[in-house]
């Protein structure tokens, strides 16, 4: 069965480069990207670990921790990781998890068989502190999967989790963001001191609140 939003994530533990880790112990009280990839030495997954690896400071700076996983060993893992340093200048510092046993691929239903019968997918989970999945995503082995934009949700899931307020089509941090339909105009008006812009009554804009 697949993981639904909302859903306790399951914990593991796992041999992974940075070696052998509880996922929950891992997580400790911040935010967690999961992610698979289908295989070590293949050209889409040194990209994707790269611009990780290039973004990390990026996830470090939202308390998120990244961890990447696939079915390959250990070795191989830790081999391809000189390459992917080499070829996408970064240094990958985030563990990469040896699922030879595909313990963590059954756990989060990483592997389609009408995909593939022996590869996990691109799939991607962000874990909020609270263990629950807040964002799950699947992308076939041919399409790498956009990590800027992995980065918007995470503001945007990070800046919904406090104020009464969703993110817009589109929308990137510093940019208006829209009053939830439970808060009546009258009420938003008391709690977003910058204004509210009411388009419709069920339309209402205000500046991102967490901003000066
Ligand atoms: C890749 O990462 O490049 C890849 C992996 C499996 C199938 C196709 C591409």
């Amino acid at each position: 069965m697949s993981l639904r939003l909302g859903d306790t994530v399951p914990n593991f533990t796992a041999n992974t480069t940075e070696g052998e880790i509880d996922f929950y112990e891992f997580l400790a009280d911040g935010w967690g990207v999961l992610f698979s990839h289908p295989a070590d030495y293949t050209p889409v997954c040194t990209t994707e670990l790269g611009k990780t690896a290039l973004l990390k400071h990026e996830f470090d700076k939202r308390n998120v921790k990244v961890i990447a996983v696939s079915v390959d060993g250990i070795d191989k893992h830790l081999s391809w990781r000189n390459d992917i340093n080499e070829t996408q200048n970064c240094s990958v510092e985030f563990p990469i998890i040896a699922d030879e046993d595909r313990k963590v691929a059954g756990l989060y239903d990483m592997i389609h068989p009408n995909a593939s019968e022996t590869f996990t997918v691109r799939s991607l989970f962000i874990i909020g502190p609270d263990k629950k999945l807040k964002l799950s995503l699947t992308y076939p082995a041919s399409t790498g999967r956009n990590f800027n934009e992995v980065l918007r949700v995470i503001d945007s899931l990070q800046l919904t989790a406090k104020y009464s307020v969703a993110t817009p089509a589109d929308w990137k941090p510093g940019e208006d963001v829209i009053v939830v339909p439970a808060v009546s105009t009258e009420d938003a008006q008391k709690r977003f001191t910058k204004g509210v812009t009411i388009v419709k009554p069920y339309l209402r804009y205000t500046p991102q609140p967490n901003i000066d």
